[in-house]
């Protein structure tokens, strides 16, 4: 049952901030932060009515367990516009169950859904007119909860504050993305937060994401925390492989992000009637299916990269195993992107309208 919440509030300066808004040329993904945005505090036990703001530096104390230990979690979510068609949303009650989900393994309170709908859809009906609507752009949401409470003893805090930020965003990746297979950093441990988008998961990724940046590519692929023999995901993509025909992706573990697009695309490809197979994937094993040519696919699922092809793998010997089809990858990305801009049917009933 939907809890029923105050309404919120708008500050003076939103309207302002909003007429101010004018889209630069290039917009880039996650880069230009939309005019205002959504706050509501967690204190004395209970969730207090939010607030629209506009888009600007927050005070936080230095001691706050946010600052010393990451007491923090966040969300990534896309609000499309067709105009003259008001925006809409994707699966967002998936993103707030997942958001639930990492509060949860903080031990944070979580944000209840109708709060969590009702930041998001406020942000998003008073951006109606920054959402860009060119193929693939959209307006990029990134909902966070994070401790205000100061304190250097390791235990949850008593007062939060949750918000939802904003960028009109054009697509992320304008090309078939490259990858080093990371062999030394693992990002989660067996027991730890890999499933839950919590501050310090992509913390421990960010070394690892830099020097595969530094030598030419775009992400980094982790494996298993205790062998590093099996696939875990990319930083910040989930990822599939076609292998004779049929796709692979790694079976969830605690160590694995739960992807909405990976679950998206699972069901879309079963609905095409491609064969899905959810289980471990050993590194060595994709290598060499790669190099026989019975792996002609690798691809990058997530809500930045929607469905992106992956060119090439390269390992930390040197050696780089190249992929050059992206059939599969094309054909499920354009059937989700239909979905997503409603520029085809719902079949699966994936979009929400921001006045539902
Ligand atoms: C570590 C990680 N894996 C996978 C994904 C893909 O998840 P989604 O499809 O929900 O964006 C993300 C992005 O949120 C991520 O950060």
């Amino acid at each position: 049952m939907t809890e029923t919440i105050a309404p919120y509030s708008v500050a003076p300066g939103v309207d302002a901030a909003l007429a101010a808004y004018s889209a630069p040329a290039t917009l880039g993904f996650g880069i230009v932060p939309a005019p205002v945005m959504f706050s509501a505090e967690y204190r004395d036990g209970a969730w207090q009515p939010g607030e629209l703001l506009p888009f600007g530096p927050i005070s936080i104390m230095p001691n706050s367990r946010t600052v010393q230990f990451a007491e923090s979690i966040f969300e990534g979510m896309k609000a499309y516009r067709a105009r003259p068609a008001p925006p809409h949303l994707f699966r967002p009650l998936v993103n707030c169950a997942r958001f639930a989900a990492s509060a949860a393994r903080i031990g944070m309170p979580a944000v209840p859904e109708a709060l969590f709908l009702q930041g998001i859809k406020a942000l998003v009906s008073a951006c109606a007119d920054v959402v860009p609507d060119r193929e693939g752009a959209s307006l990029y949401l990134r909902p966070i909860l994070f401790s205000t409470d100061p304190g250097y003893s390791v235990a949850n805090s008593n007062a939060y504050r949750y918000m939802v930020l904003a960028s009109p965003s054009d697509p992320y990746s304008s090309g078939p993305m490259r990858a080093r297979i990371e062999r030394d950093d693992v990002r989660a441990a067996r027991g730890g937060v890999g499933f839950a988008k919590t501050g310090g998961n992509y913390a421990a990724a960010m070394r690892a994401t830099s020097r595969a940046v530094q030598e030419g590519y775009g992400v980094a692929l982790w494996l298993d925390p205790v062998e590093r023999r099996l696939i875990d995901e990319f930083s910040g993509m989930n990822m599939f492989a076609v292998i004779d025909g049929e796709l692979h992706t790694p079976l969830l573990t605690d160590s694995i992000l739960k992807g909405v697009t990976r679950d998206s695309v699972i069901t879309l490809a079963h609905s095409q009637g491609l064969v899905v197979h959810e289980r471990p994937i050993a590194i060595d094993e994709l290598l060499t299916d790669i190099a026989i040519g019975r792996c002609t696919e690798v691809i990058a699922t997530g809500t930045a990269a929607i469905v992106t092809s992956v060119s090439e793998l390269g390992d930390a010997d040197g050696r780089i195993y190249r992929l050059s089809e992206s059939l599969v990858s094309d054909g499920l990305r354009s059937a989700l992107l239909a979905i997503q801009t409603r520029e085809g049917p719902d079949s699966f009933g994936w979009t929400m309208d921001i006045d539902d």
